[in-house]
């Protein structure tokens, strides 16, 4: 649509969790006008929902290189090991500027950081906070700072589409604001810069840890501007998420990895801990390695869910260490002193995604990408536990220092946006909200954590039905969905969907937690590589 009112800026920001604020905030402390967008509040994206923490070398006797290996293994083959050795070796310290920010961690009675294990993870290397809270705090760190600082910020704001200029350079976005206030409706803030920082598309599957403005409206943007998007076959599903019924749909609960790295034991109906034997680590056994036992095991017992036994913790330290998931638990008439906790898997973060370099640009000049909406390479085919807030720590730092370093060169000017289409006639064609559903039911049977070349094949031909429907619809009457931020949503499903769904058909073998039941090897002579999709945006 036409924007019916413009801003303008030298860097706008998409996107309001640990990596849209940091870059906005390191952004702002180079001297850059800065405006922060947000599709709701500035808190309501994944990151105030994570628990376990943020991984990082912190601890004595740790080291970069031990969290790279670590990193490495879980990553299949597929990190970017140079990307990796980024993340790993400038975390530590953006852990701590980050406390330098605001955010307050615990600490042991010695007044260090009190680390904890997870999943994969070799040592104990996982800072947290309010114990299982880790997220809330760091969110409100952040946004704290923000608002401190007089960040510029849009809330209620749907970012729609990337403006580009003659040459095909960022010029900035289109957003759909649906707010009070000065800006409303359709509108525009130009800026030779744009991070997005959209986080993830868990709300693609029926049941998720993501809330549910997650729906992949990055990657969605970036698709239809033409950027490279990487190794989306590659979601990841949380082993332990509760099991809040089999027809539940929508956010659930997670129980985090700590609680495994505390000794709690994963144990099926008839109490025997299956992990045991599987793998040398069991239950901290990497993420895909935990999800696919269980599922197994499901599958043998034609059971539902599998139970998490920490009934030894102990009321005290449920209370403590782990207030929110105890919360949780009770809440859906559980209690873990004395219960095992009914889990099961459920879709959790995509490790792939926008496809970017070292400095966090992506295919587009002047577009960059960084946290869960972007692909740096160092989630490889499955992300270790708490890599994902240092990676939006890390990235984002790196994507502000390479705008402020071009901007200080001079190479940062305002670009003249082409024209965009006009309102009456939209590009592409929109879906109704109900679609919303149907994508994450088709998405659920078909490409979950469980595929095969047939199950996959008919998700895709259900999904390219929901799409042709629309575009003709369009076509042949100039019918479309109303637009508003549902329809947006759907659209935006839809469209990752299908992009996920080829690349899960294309990639034959099992790696990492791409899972496929009809070809159970890794095949590292074929598939030892990435699948990179770019969309002509004529066609999308
Ligand atoms: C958890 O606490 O288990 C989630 C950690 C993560 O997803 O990195």
């Amino acid at each position: 649509p036409a924007p019916g009112w413009a801003i303008s800026a030298d860097v706008v920001v998409v996107g309001s969790g640990v990596a849209g604020l940091t870059a906005a905030l390191r952004c702002e402390a180079a001297g850059l006008t800065t405006v922060v967008v947000t599709k709701a509040r500035l808190d309501d994206g994944s990151t105030r929902w994570a628990q376990g923490g943020i991984a990082a070398a912190l601890g004595e006797g740790d080291t970069p290189e031990q969290h790279l290996g670590d990193t490495l293994v879980a990553g299949a083959g597929l990190c970017d090991e140079e990307a990796v050795r980024i993340l790993v070796t400038e975390g530590p310290d953006a852990v701590r500027r980050l406390i330098d920010t605001g955010a307050i961690f615990d600490e042991s009675s010695a007044g260090e950081l009190d680390l904890a294990r997870e999943g994969g993870h070799h040592r104990r290397r996982i800072a947290h906070a309010g114990g299982d809270a880790t997220g809330a705090e760091v969110s409100r760190a952040l946004v704290e700072a923000v608002r401190a600082r007089g960040l510029r910020t849009i809330e209620n704001a749907l970012v729609l589409d990337l403006l580009t200029d003659a040459e095909g350079r960022t010029a900035g976005v289109t957003l759909h604001v649906m707010g009070e206030g000065q800006h409303d409706g359709v509108g525009a803030v130009h800026a030779p810069a744009v991070v997005l920082a959209t986080g993830g598309m868990g709300q693609v599957f029926s049941a998720t840890t993501n809330p549910s403005v997650s729906t992949g409206d990055g990657v969605a943007l970036a698709l239809r501007a033409g950027a490279e998007v990487s190794d989306l076959e590659f979601v990841q599903f949380h082993p332990t998420v509760l099991f809040i019924g089999a027809d539940a749909e929508g956010q659930h609960p997670l129980v985090s990895e700590a609680v495994r790295g505390e000794g709690a034991h994963l144990v099926d109906g008839d109490g025997v801990r299956f992990m045991v034997g599987q793998h040398e680590l069991a239950e901290l056994a990497p993420r895909d390695i935990v999800a696919k036992g269980i599922t197994r095991r499901m599958l043998e017992q034609d059971a539902d869910h599998m139970f998490l036994d920490a009934r030894h913790f102990g009321a005290d330290m449920w209370e403590h260490r782990f207030p929110t998931i105890l919360a949780a638990c009770r809440a859906n008439g559980i209690d873990p002193v004395t219960d095992p906790v009914p889990i099961a898997p459920a879709a959790h973060y995509a490790s792939g995604g926008v496809r970017t370099d070292a400095r966090g640009r992506t295919t587009v000049p002047g577009l960059y990408a960084c946290g869960e909406v972007a692909c740096t390479g160092v989630h490889g085919a499955n992300r270790l536990a708490s890599n994902s807030l240092l990676e939006g720590l890390v990235y984002a730092e790196r994507i502000a220092a390479d705008i402020a370093s071009a901007h200080a060169a001079d190479g940062l000017h305002a670009r003249v946006p082409e024209p965009v289409p006009d309102p009456e006639r939209p590009a592409h064609p929109l879906l109704a909200p109900e679609a919303r559903f149907a994508i994450q039911r088709i998405m659920t049977e078909g490409a979950g954590v469980l595929r095969s070349a047939g199950s996959l094949e008919k998700a895709a031909d259900q999904l390219q039905r929901l799409h042709t429907e629309a575009r003709d619809a369009l076509e042949e009457n100039g019918k479309t969905a109303e637009p508003g931020v549902d329809t947006w949503e759907a659209t935006n499903l839809l469209c990752v969907a299908r992009v996920l769904v080829a690349a899960a058909r294309l990639r034959e073998e099992t790696r990492g937690c791409h899972w496929r039941e009809d070809r159970a090897e890794r095949d590292d002579t074929h598939w030892r590589r990435h699948i990179v999709v770019r969309l002509n945006p004529d066609r999308t």
